[in-house]
């Protein structure tokens, strides 16, 4: 679908960067490796205004336990925050304290072609083979695109199996714009870019797909050190590589591509030269990159540890109300423009 407005023309503003991350369980290291600290430098580096949102209302779109996710909120903003994802720089929140959220994603769906929805390769694999699948499931890439143009954000960063979904909230801001915005009017939303993480995937430790709770492949990333090891320890590397004296590949092993994320260069070398002429066995090279890993990990756990669940609590009241001052103001836009009622707030 064309559009007569402008786009991709960011408002007058410094770029907003949001990004929404599901409470389903312990953070992990692909969390942390693909998504997780790329917030934190990003909240450091200042540039940008940034929102990260802890996207509860997507999770109960699959079969799920209230009391285990109401913990799992808790647990998550406690991890995000002691990996320096700082409410004091950001604004960090739980999308369902921010009520517009499901607002907007209702009045998005009558944008919306059913087509489009039916195509999410998210939604097929979640939904293939299951007894019971969810509307909530289906209309799933709706609440995204609300969650980005609630707040008009510019810059998207999501990992790669995410990008389908980022199409579609363009799509969707684009078709918003060509309904409801005149010509002559300046338009609702802006079409939200991706930027894609610059690790590559981090592959489960079965090696079977990407590193996820629900396929439980994963190592937390708050781990005590002993299991922390043991699962290490364990990972599926490459699997030509029997002996020692075979030579791997690095290329192709997850435990070489969490070195080129965790460890400095010189030891990434040196692992790549050890790996290829059968010097060190992977054990030896799990045991190098377990210690990179503790040096960066010991501080957040530390972190971790002194955070208080009260404290924690009344930041995620202070992110809601700010994130709130933005959703109220884009929600009389939209309601006004398609013809809705207007006493609401
Ligand atoms: N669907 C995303 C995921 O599973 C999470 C998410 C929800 C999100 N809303 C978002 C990511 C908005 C970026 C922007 O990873």
């Amino acid at each position: 679908m064309t559009s007569d407005v402008i786009l991709d023309k960011p408002p007058a503003r410094l770029a907003r960067v949001f990004s929404g991350i599901q409470p389903t369980g312990e953070l992990h290291l692909g969390n942390y490796l693909g998504a997780v600290r790329t917030w934190r430098e990003q909240v450091e580096a200042g540039t940008d205004e940034t929102m990260f949102c802890v996207v509860d209302a997507h999770a109960i779109t699959v079969p799920y336990d209230p009391k285990e996710l109401r913990k799992n909120i808790d647990d998550l903003v406690l991890d995000l925050i002691a990996c320096g994802v700082d409410p004091e720089k950001t604004t960090l929140f739980v999308q369902s304290d921010v009520r517009e959220h499901m607002e907007l994603a209702w009045y998005l769906a009558s944008v919306t072609p059913m087509g489009d929805l039916s195509r999410m390769t998210q939604f097929k694999d979640k939904g293939e083979g299951k007894d019971f699948v969810s509307t909530g499931l289906f209309t799933y890439p709706v609440l995204m695109s609300a969650d980005i143009l609630l707040y008009k954000a510019t810059i998207v960063p999501v990992g790669e199996d995410q990008v389908q979904h980022l199409e579609l909230a363009r799509e969707t801001a684009r078709r918003f714009n060509h309904r409801f915005v005149g010509k002559k009017q300046k338009p609702v939303f802006f079409e939200p870019k991706a930027r894609l993480s610059a690790t590559p995937r981090i592959m489960g430790l079965d090696g079977e797909g990407k590193m996820s709770k629900s396929k439980g492949n994963t190592i937390g990333l708050f781990e005590a050190p002993d299991s922390f090891w043991k699962k290490l320890s364990k990972a599926y590397t490459d699997p030509q590589r029997l002996k020692l004296s075979d030579p791997g590949r690095p290329e192709i092993c997850n435990i070489f591509t969490m070195h080129k994320a965790m460890s400095p260069k010189e030891t990434q070398d040196e692992v790549y030269v050890n790996c290829t002429e059968a010097k060190w066995g992977c054990v030896a090279c799990k045991k190098v990159l377990f210690e990179n890993f503790e040096k960066e990990l010991i501080p957040l756990r530390t972190k971790r540890e002194q955070l208080s669940v009260d404290k924690v609590r009344q930041a995620m009241g202070d992110g809601a109300s700010k994130a709130r001052r933005i959703a109220v103001e884009t929600m009389k836009e939209v309601r006004e423009v398609m013809g809705l009622g207007s006493l609401g707030t």
